[in-house]
């Protein structure tokens, strides 16, 4: 029985008066799922502060692979940790597509996030254009092997499929075609990495809110969600967290 995940993106949206959201949050994080909440590299030591005490992770966006050095506007994952960050997004597609993020890139940050003690969420998605060619699968496929360091286990990775064309569009794909592609990422785990494969968890993420969280975390191989937009605001991440709870 995989537990289920709750994960909020905040993306580059955040001041610190923002952080009253977490505190809103509070009173729905009753332990039944995990709440990781990534706020902006500005925020994560202050929301480690609110988030003290409650079940809630906080998370980076990013990282970078080295320890420390010369990287103007990097973020080392030894630093995250240091703020009080127990997890990080990697290979968003945004961060893939804005700032050429390739698998091997990724694959390294994730081998620097687990030698600073933090969980990868490791992310894959196809963009409509190769949706529409046929190739989902293969593309996710690559982008799977390639960004997920051998090592990976069910606790210090998990994969988050983000369609490229559902995020931050309000257009989600079926729920037959979020079936199909957890489906083989579940199958791909448990090729490579055997019983283990079983035990990671998968999260769905692209406009996913509180209207349609419960049927999508419903999904077989669905083991949460990567939210962004709708992780903003207590009001609507809390509907959210309390469809991870079951
Ligand atoms: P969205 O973003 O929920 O705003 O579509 C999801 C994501 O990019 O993680």
């Amino acid at each position: 029985m995989r537990r289920k995940i709750a994960a909020g993106n905040w993306k580059m949206n955040g001041l610190k008066a923002s952080l009253a959201e977490v505190e809103a949050l509070k009173p729905v994080c009753t332990g039944e799922c995990d709440v990781i909440l990534c706020p902006p590299a500005t925020l994560v030591a202050a929301m480690a502060e609110v988030a003290k005490g409650a079940n809630i992770t906080v998370g980076g966006q990013d990282c970078h692979w080295n320890e420390s050095g010369a990287h103007t506007g990097d973020i080392a994952a030894e630093m995250l940790a240091d703020a009080g960050a127990g997890a990080v997004i990697l290979g968003h597609s945004e961060r893939r597509a804005d700032h050429c993020e390739t698998d091997m890139m990724v694959h390294n940050k994730a081998l620097a996030a687990w030698r600073a003690g933090l969980q990868a969420i490791i992310c894959v998605g196809e963009t409509e254009a190769e949706r529409d060619a046929g190739t989902t699968l293969d593309i996710i496929g690559g982008q799977l092997a390639g960004s997920t360091p051998d090592g990976a286990t069910a606790e210090n990775t998990v994969i988050a499929y983000e369609p490229v064309w559902a995020i931050g569009t309000g257009r989600t794909p079926t729920l037959e075609e979020i079936a199909e592609v957890h489906d083989f990422l579940r199958g791909r785990l448990v090729e490579r990495f055997g019983l283990d494969g079983e035990g990671f968890r998968l999260l769905y993420g692209g406009s996913v809110k509180p209207g349609n969280a419960a049927e999508i975390f419903a999904v077989s191989n669905v083991d949460g969600g990567l939210v962004g937009g709708a992780s903003l605001k207590a009001s609507d991440f809390s509907g959210i967290i309390q469809a991870a709870n079951g």
